[in-house]
């Protein structure tokens, strides 16, 4: 008998499982809503990021259909071949003019749009200034780049001017935050990594995945938040989040756009969207364009649930959107309120390294606009008790 050579993966699950870590899958029966059935149990949806519900939305269901009816399930191609179809040309354009940016390209979701165009646009000779937290999608595309990553603490625009200062000019300078950090809820420091990027003439790019929908003039994201049209050469979107499909997309001059037409991998190599897809994020942009009553909804439910969190003593770090963590610090700690939080009905996921650094293991919550009071309140009862019983409050 052949040894098994990946024993050693088995070894390292062992190793999660003493320590407490080791998470299952869990599964969504039906439909992702704001109360929704995991594992056989029904509970209070936290853990999603469907913000504003959009993912069983009517007018978006309609539209794939129609789509699907039409076109076919699937595009048969990658982009650059015979894959592009004038409804991704439509979705195009619509995000553009939406972004108020010359152009947009959309890929397969926001981890490829970050990933192909971080590792496309740098070569070896050039240097990443990247906040601590940015996403993974971020630090892969860096990583393939081969340029020079330097990291600064996180939000700290003087960090990231210290590191800029000590760059050859004449090489290419990319600064790059999150719009809003996944897993802390706050916002980048980007007003002031832009006046960092204008003074020594730096390439600006902000990763907007959990602000597009969410911050903004209708969901047009942090640069628009912050009054920032024009100062930032590269935006990401996810159209996966608050958008309610999959996707993600680059929006930038017309010039950036062509260059990722020609060189940005993910693009270049796999298959595009099926139709009714791209069908169903043209009707969520209607939908952000014709019902910002959700997204009052949503920042309604945001500082109620936020509030009532902090009033029963949980540190909720310095969130600042509808993202609340609920930092406990200890991994194993993490997972059992999180299990505790599902055994009283609410779906909470637990979070730990290394998608948080080490002893900042947190419970994450996600409100969305569908969440009624009544949900939010069973939640926050269901947070008291366990924390109590946990000693994390
Ligand atoms: C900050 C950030 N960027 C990018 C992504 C990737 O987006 P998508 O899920 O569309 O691949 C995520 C999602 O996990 C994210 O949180």
């Amino acid at each position: 008998m052949r040894a098994d050579p990946l024993q050693y993966l088995s070894e390292e699950l062992d190793t999660l499982k003493s320590r407490g870590l080791y998470r299952h899958l869990r599964v969504l029966e039906g439909e992702q809503k704001s109360h929704a059935s995991f594992d056989h149990r029904s509970v209070v949806n936290l853990s999603s990021n469907n913000y504003l519900g959009l993912t069983t939305h009517s007018r978006l269901r309609e539209r794939a259909l129609e789509a699907t009816r039409t076109l076919g399930v699937g595009s048969g191609s990658v982009r650059t071949i015979a894959g592009t179809m004038s409804i991704h040309m439509e979705l195009e354009r619509r995000l553009a003019d939406f972004k108020r940016t010359e152009a947009t390209v959309v890929f397969q979701s926001g981890f490829t749009a970050n990933a192909g165009t971080v590792s496309s646009i740098l070569g070896k000779d050039d240097f990443i200034i990247s906040d601590e937290l940015n996403h993974a999608s971020i630090i892969d595309g860096a990583r393939l780049s081969r340029a020079t990553i330097k990291v600064f603490p996180h939000r700290s625009a003087d960090a990231a001017r210290a590191i800029v200062r000590e760059l050859p000019r004449e090489r290419r300078r990319l600064i790059i935050s999150d719009g809003v950090f996944s897993m802390d809820g706050d916002l980048g420091a980007l007003p002031e990594l832009c006046d960092v990027a204008d003074e020594f003439g730096c390439i600006m790019m902000v990763d907007d995945a959990h602000a597009s929908g969410v911050f903004g003039r209708n969901g047009r994201g942090t640069i628009d938040h912050f009054g920032l049209h024009g100062r930032v050469d590269i935006q990401v979107g996810t159209l996966s989040k608050a958008i309610g499909a999959l996707g993600g997309y680059v929006a930038g001059s017309r010039a950036l756009i062509d260059f990722l037409h020609h060189r940005a991998r993910p693009f270049l190599f796999s298959t595009s969207h099926p139709p009714s897809v791209a069908a169903s994020c043209l009707a969520a942009i209607d939908v952000l364009e014709g019902e910002p009553q959700l997204i009052e909804r949503l920042w309604e439910n945001t500082r109620f649930f936020k509030n009532g969190l902090q009033a029963l003593g949980f540190n909720t770090g310095a969130s600042e959107s509808p993202i609340t963590p609920v930092i406990v610090g200890d991994a194993a700690l993490a997972m059992k309120l999180s299990d505790a939080l599902f055994e009283n009905g609410v779906f909470a996921q637990g979070i730990g390294f290394p998608t948080v650094p080490q002893g900042k293991a947190r419970v994450r919550t996600i409100v969305t606009a569908t969440h009624t009071r009544d949900e939010l309140q069973l939640a926050l009862d269901a947070f008291a008790n366990v924390g109590q019983s946990l000693g994390v409050i």
